[in-house]
């Protein structure tokens, strides 16, 4: 049968793949008998569960006397209370005398095939301690920020741990992000240190990174210091008295691998990560120490069924809270080996991640179907070529996984046996959400399955009422989770008015959702004017005010257009100010301007000029329109309400030329 009838086949059954028995008996959560006993005890009695979690799985310097205190309306809500702990002992310290002292902590794999480092736990130590000691000697100190601005390369890692010995928070900035929106993250973090390196290597080029730092920094009167290393070997400018190289630093003869750890509160600050919203400037989510650090190892250890001796590898960039979770903190609290890879999965050959798995005996593999429906339309044979069977479980996040792709992942990387783990979740939560354990889970290809035990997700109506089976609706959290995020950095107006405010003693995903009759959930995306683009969060807003920001735009509206490789692409509507000409210069000026104010990730595939916008009489853009066009389809609904209907006619004809 072909890959097509099977899927169709597929979906007509409704066919479930139901987990390995012969693997169950090893398994962190053995059976859905043994999830239904879990998730009553952790919904009866959450403050038992969590606090029991808690015990299990961390370090604690002093006993918290207080599992929870939530209060919605503030909102507030405080994990671990009394409880003090320190985020790089867990991760570190502690190994060194629990038997993994030489056990691989971090394997890297640079771009280049030669450029592999491992660490082990007692490597890995030393390492944070010196650099934590270098920051120390730059004046950093407990609650001071640090914005970090690199490559995928070890010292990200270590820089991140050093951080958290010295109870300064992280604002990690992913590399692609250009030098406005770095400054602008340096800005409101008000960061006293940057770190960054020379370049970036990347599908065999060496892109300059220092350059974009620099920039940024002209704007930016609170960082005293900026700590670079040596990546590409490009030639940089080095400012005097400001920056200074990274193994200058940690190789000084008054840097020493003695760095006692701070003892932090649970609650105190652990990091900032900054995140595309549906209305103004990016969000800087903030994550807090002790119920971050319970729930991401948590759930890597339930969702990912980590084991001893396995070697997991989460392909995401440690610059979003995937990485953050699943490459550095859930991995490393755990003692688990994490694989960091530097490279893409198409360079040299669309094979690397396939020869990588084969090269370290991967057993766990976390990626996103951006990644997968890429590889797909590559051909199987890639994958053929190594041998695949060290693989134990398959993750995915970032978007819904098509069934099709699911397959071809379940099929051809996890040999027709695997488990395929869809995980929603998202900046905010700290952790995976939703998604199937891999040995008790019977999977649905397409559904992120059940909520992890404890986790009250829900779908409701805008009025509140829950919805029944199959309808569509709100995806809601109504009870506290220890990875929630704690505050908007300096913004709690816009914490509460984001996640707060639309249901009434509950967290708004921001996404809609179904839940069938099994109580699977099935992910339909996000309900706000945010799109995603191969698994990355871009609020269409952010987009608009950049090209409006441009000389000649008088008005932009961004929409997502879908996709068949990233989900979804960016398709900007364009209005120019009188005079100027709608030509292909013009378009490719506006795309090198949205990347020079944002980045590549934000810049549109699609600008159509357009004399005029769908509006209402009031002036509102009526987006439901502008979606449709992008999608082809006709059915634009009440239209009754424009103020010039005829705007949609010229828009569909525009469309049609373009695309
Ligand atoms: O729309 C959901 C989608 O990604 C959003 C969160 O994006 P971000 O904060 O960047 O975090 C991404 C990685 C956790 C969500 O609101 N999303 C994430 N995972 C899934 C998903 N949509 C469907 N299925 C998923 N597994």
């Amino acid at each position: 049968m072909s890959e097509e009838k099977k899927i169709e086949s597929l979906q007509k059954d409704g066919q479930i793949f139901q987990p390995d028995a012969s693997m169950q008996g090893q398994a962190w959560i053995k059976s859905m008998e043994d999830y239904e006993a879990e998730n009553k005890r952790a919904l009866d009695d959450p403050e038992g569960y969590w606090g029991e979690r808690a015990t299990d799985l961390l370090s604690w310097f002093s006993d918290f006397d207080k599992v929870l205190e939530a209060d919605y309306d503030k909102p507030e809500f405080k994990w671990y209370q009394g409880g003090t702990t320190n985020v790089s002992y867990n991760c570190l310290d502690r190994h060194l005398t629990d038997g993994r002292r030489n056990k691989a902590a971090l394997i890297w794999q640079g771009e280049p095939e030669e450029d592999t480092r491992v660490y082990t736990y007692q490597m890995l130590h030393t390492e944070v301690c010196r650099f934590a000691n270098v920051l120390k000697k730059k004046g950093v100190k407990r609650g001071d920020r640090v914005s970090i601005y690199m490559p995928m390369i070890p010292e990200l890692a270590i820089a991140m741990l050093a951080c958290t010995r010295l109870g300064a928070p992280h604002s990690i900035v992913f590399a692609g992000f250009s030098s406005i929106a770095l400054q602008s993250r340096i800005e409101d973090a008000d960061a006293k240190v940057l770190i960054t390196a020379d370049a970036v290597l990347r599908a065999g080029k060496t892109i300059p990174l220092k350059p974009n730092a620099d920039e940024a920094l002209k704007d930016c009167p609170s960082v005293e210091q900026c700590i670079v290393v040596k990546r590409g070997g490009n030639d940089i400018n080095m400012v005097e008295g400001r920056d200074s190289w990274w193994h200058d630093e940690i190789n000084a003869e008054d840097i020493t691998s003695d760095c006692p750890y701070e003892e932090m509160d649970a609650e105190d600050p652990l990091f900032i990560l900054y995140t595309s919203g549906s209305t103004g400037k990016p969000k800087g989510v903030l994550h807090t120490t002790g119920g971050y650090l319970t729930y991401t190892a948590h759930t890597t250890q339930y969702v990912f069924d980590v084991k001893d001796d396995d070697v997991y590898w989460c392909t995401a960039d440690v610059g979003w809270i995937t990485g953050h979770s699943y490459i550095v903190y859930g991995p490393l609290t755990l003692g688990a080996t994490s694989v960091m890879f530097e490279g893409v999965p198409s360079y040299p050959k669309p094979d690397r991640f396939w020869q990588i798995v084969d090269k370290f005996k991967v057993n766990i593999f976390y990626t996103a179907p951006t990644v997968i429906r890429a590889l797909m339309r590559e051909g199987e044979e890639w994958t053929k070529r190594y041998d695949l069977s060290s693989l134990r479980v398959l993750g995915s996040v970032g978007e819904p996984i098509n069934p099709e792709a699911w397959l071809w992942y379940h099929n051809n990387i996890g040999g027709g046996k695997l488990p395929v783990v869809d995980t929603w979740w998202q900046t905010e939560t700290g952790g995976i959400m939703i998604s199937a354990l891999p040995y008790a889970t019977p999977l649905k290809p397409g559904s992120a399955t059940r909520a992890l035990p404890g986790i009250s997700a829900k779908i409701v109506r805008r009025d509140g009422t829950e919805a029944d089976p199959n309808e569509g609706g709100h995806l809601i959290v109504d009870k506290p989770w220890p990875g929630m995020l704690r505050n908007v950095w300096g913004n709690p107006e816009r914490y509460k008015s984001t996640y707060f405010a639309g249901f009434p003693g509950a967290y708004e995903a921001g996404d809609g959702a179904r839940v069938d009759s099994d109580g699977y959930f099935w992910i339909m995306g996000r309900l706000d004017d945010v799109i995603n683009v191969s698994g990355h969060r871009m609020g269409t807003a952010e987009i608009e005010s950049a090209l409006v920001a441009h000389k000649d735009v008088a008005e932009a509206a961004v929409v997502g257009m879908p996709h068949d490789v990233k989900g979804e692409t960016i398709y900007a509507y364009v209005t120019l100010k009188s005079g100027i000409e709608p030509d292909d210069d013009m378009i490719k000026e506006l795309k090198v301007w949205v990347r020079k104010e944002i980045g590549p990730i934000a810049t549109p595939e699609f600008i159509q000029f357009a004399d005029g916008l769908p509006k209402t009489r009031s002036g509102k853009i009526m987006r439901r329109v502008l979606r449709k066009i992008v999608e082809g389809s006709d059915e634009f609904g009440d239209t009754s309400t424009l103020a010039d209907p005829g705007v949609v006619t010229d828009l569909v004809e525009g469309n049609k030329e373009l695309v």
